[in-house]
């Protein structure tokens, strides 16, 4: 019998189940393979004795309308950066992957699927510069990875931050008010600008378009003028307003240093500061947007990475990551899968498309 290790690592992601259960199903055709996953990480790995979950059919039957990972996940433990004790006791960072890989060899285990973003992704490139064959599987929320056109969990994310920004939308038509609501995405605005459109925002957020306060404040007071008297805006947590465009206030430096609890209340401020006396609220989605079952189309992609991440194993096409291109599955080596972020370039049609639609950026 041969093994197969599957890992989920950083954060969780809607979809992660159904890759897990794509791996294990489409390796069952296969009669001379087990499948493990390890806990929590590399963690299930590293343990002694190891915390490993034989992926049986009764494990992974019907887990790919789940959210999160059924093998569950962790930040920590990244075994490029792990923290260990020098000699004077004093923590110090080192690269542990290939000690890693040797102890997954020495568990018996003939290929690693490693699903996880861009540090994951990383990892799984100095393993397998290490020795061990590694297949890569892309996932994050944030669809900020450049080797694959879509990653799954986004299409979830933003059909939760669609039905919140609806419900907004009515709240803010009945007070008048304008509604502020901060989605995820870290550095990229990918999951604000899709909820925009989605939604019909007035205002759009994202971090690759620094926002000036000033036009801003024009665009709202244009809609209270106007008569429509109510606005919906959606801000990226990455967002960040233009250096010189916000008010400073008497006895402070400025409401860029106002953080309440994220970009939403530091936004909400810098409009007040600068002028807006309509109402202002604030909502911060967070972590719902990463909780509960998938959308179909993440279910779709998510399964079948990860019956093509088996496929390349059967192959023998290590060192590569699968990937959604051009309406396509494919594989890209893991070199190029991490060498950049998938930003939303300025030039890209959608932010003209978002402006067609009467969509501010602030810019
Ligand atoms: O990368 C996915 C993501 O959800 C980002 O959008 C967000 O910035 C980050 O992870 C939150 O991380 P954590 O779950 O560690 O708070």
């Amino acid at each position: 019998m041969k093994k197969l290790l599957v890992v989920t690592g950083g954060g969780d992601c809607p979809g992660l189940n159904a890759v897990i259960r794509g791996i294990a199903k489409r390796a069952k055709k296969e009669n001379d393979w087990e499948v493990y996953g390890s806990k929590e990480g590399f963690v299930g790995v590293w343990s002694e004795p190891t915390e490993l979950l034989k992926l049986t059919k009764s494990k992974t039957a019907g887990i790919h309308v789940k959210g999160g990972t059924i093998l569950k996940t962790t930040n920590r433990a990244d075994p490029l950066h792990y923290p260990v004790k020098d000699e004077h006791g004093n923590i110090v960072i080192v690269d542990k992957t290939k000690e890693l890989a040797e102890r997954i060899k020495a568990l018996g285990f003939d290929a690693l699927i490693n699903i996880g973003g861009d540090g994951s992704q990383k990892i799984s490139k100095a393993l397998f510069d290490h020795g061990l064959p590694v297949i890569g599987v892309p996932k994050t929320i944030d669809n900020d990875l450049s080797a694959t056109d879509m990653t799954f969990g986004f299409q979830t994310a933003v059909q939760i931050a669609t039905e919140s920004f609806d419900r907004l939308v009515t709240t803010a038509e009945s007070h008048s008010r304008v509604m502020i609501m901060e989605v995820m995405g870290r550095d990229a605005g990918w999951i604000a600008l899709h909820t925009a459109i989605a939604g019909g925002a007035e205002i759009c957020l994202i971090p690759e378009i620094p926002y000036d306060v000033k036009k801003l404040v024009k665009r709202i007071n244009a809609r209270y003028d106007n008569g429509r008297g109510f606005v919906n805006v959606v801000i990226a947590e990455g967002a960040k307003a233009q250096e010189g465009s916000i008010v400073a206030r008497a006895g402070d430096e400025g409401s860029r240093h106002v953080r309440l609890g994220g970009v939403a209340y530091q936004l909400s401020q810098q409009l007040k500061d600068a002028g807006v006396t309509a109402d202002i609220r604030e909502t911060v989605l967070g972590h719902t947007q990463r909780g509960g079952t998938p959308v179909a189309f993440d279910r779709v992609l998510a399964s079948v990475f990860g019956v093509k991440a088996f496929e390349m194993v059967l192959n023998g096409d290590f060192g590569q990551m699968v990937a959604f291109k051009n309406n396509d599955f494919v594989s890209v080596p893991l070199e190029e899968a991490t060498r950049d972020y998938n930003k939303v370039g300025e030039s890209n049609y959608l932010i003209q498309a978002a402006k067609g639609l009467g969509v501010s950026f602030g810019d």
